[in-house]
């Protein structure tokens, strides 16, 4: 399996790649990979001929430096679970802070039609700033011909539709369902770092999301959010951030039920000290 650090390294190599008629897929992530990823690289590896896998913990999209310093670095595991899918068709990028920033490690600031301002946005200070700066990075420097996202992360795969969109870049983006673990959670890298007590508890999330959406067949955004305010006012060992029922387009909380939209709901949620996110289609 190639595994470059450099990228005028994996540039050349995608150049070559796209001379001869290859396709080139892209899964960007911050490693610590898990099944979730491997559905991504797998449907990259089905659409296109190569799929190049980034790992970087961006710095500029943590708002918690004691998250960035705590979230896991695995990248001989990585490559070893790559390689469970195929070690000719995959390459790694996993770049040094410097080999993406230089001595600047700073985000540019990006306005995303208000996106940016919703949920995440709003908890994560800057958060999107860094999401959009490393994106457009690594789009420049990998110029695949498709990238695979997550929709466990909606907003951001909406605000990277909207990046490509806003700055012409010749990629198209492609949403893959969430993946969760037998009992539902969604899957994520930081969830290696839940203690026993609080991955028992984590499925609750994705629970109320699944009931939610029953009530949101009948009642009205404000009542079901309501009522899951209620539900994890008894759930000791998880603390709702936010519950937000939105418009799936414009990432706007809904203020009235209109049957020609369509409306997801978002969760984020403290498991001790571990943030964890999850959403559901509404209808
Ligand atoms: O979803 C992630 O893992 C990250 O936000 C991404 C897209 C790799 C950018 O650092």
């Amino acid at each position: 399996m190639k595994i470059f650090h450099n990228k005028s390294e994996v540039s050349d190599y995608v150049q070559h790649l796209k001379a001869n008629d290859d396709t080139v897929g892209f899964v960007p992530t911050m490693g610590a990979l898990h099944q979730g990823h491997l559905a991504l690289v797998k449907k990259g590896l089905k659409d296109n001929n190569f799929v190049v896998v980034s790992i970087f913990v961006n710095p500029t999209q943590f708002d918690n430096s004691e998250d960035l310093i705590k979230y896991p670095r695995t990248l001989d595991a990585d490559v070893a679970l790559l390689k469970t899918v195929s070690e000719t068709q995959i390459a790694v990028y996993a770049p040094t802070v410097e080999d993406i920033y230089g001595d600047n490690v700073q985000s540019e600031s990006f306005k995303f039609d208000g996106l940016e301002k919703e949920m995440e946005g709003a908890f994560r200070a800057g958060h999107f700033d860094g999401v959009g700066t490393i994106v457009k990075r690594l789009f420049e420097i990998v110029t695949p011909n498709r990238a695979y996202f997550g929709e466990k992360d909606f907003q951001q795969l909406q605000i990277i539709k909207k990046l490509v969109e806003l700055y012409h870049i010749d990629v198209e983006v492609i949403g893959c369902p969430i993946h969760r673990d037998p009992d539902g959670l969604a899957m994520s890298s930081r969830n290696t770092r839940l203690t026993k007590e609080h991955r028992e508890a984590a499925p609750f999330i994705y629970k109320t999301l699944k009931s939610a959406k029953i009530k949101f067949g009948t009642k009205s955004a404000k009542y079901v959010t309501e009522w899951v305010e209620r539900q994890f006012e008894k759930e000791p060992l998880l603390e709702l951030e936010y519950i937000i029922i939105a418009d799936t387009s414009t990432l706007k909380p809904v203020k009235r039920k209109s049957n020609k939209k369509t409306y997801r709901a978002f969760i984020a949620a403290y498991a001790g000290d571990i943030r964890l996110i999850d959403n559901i289609a509404l209808n």
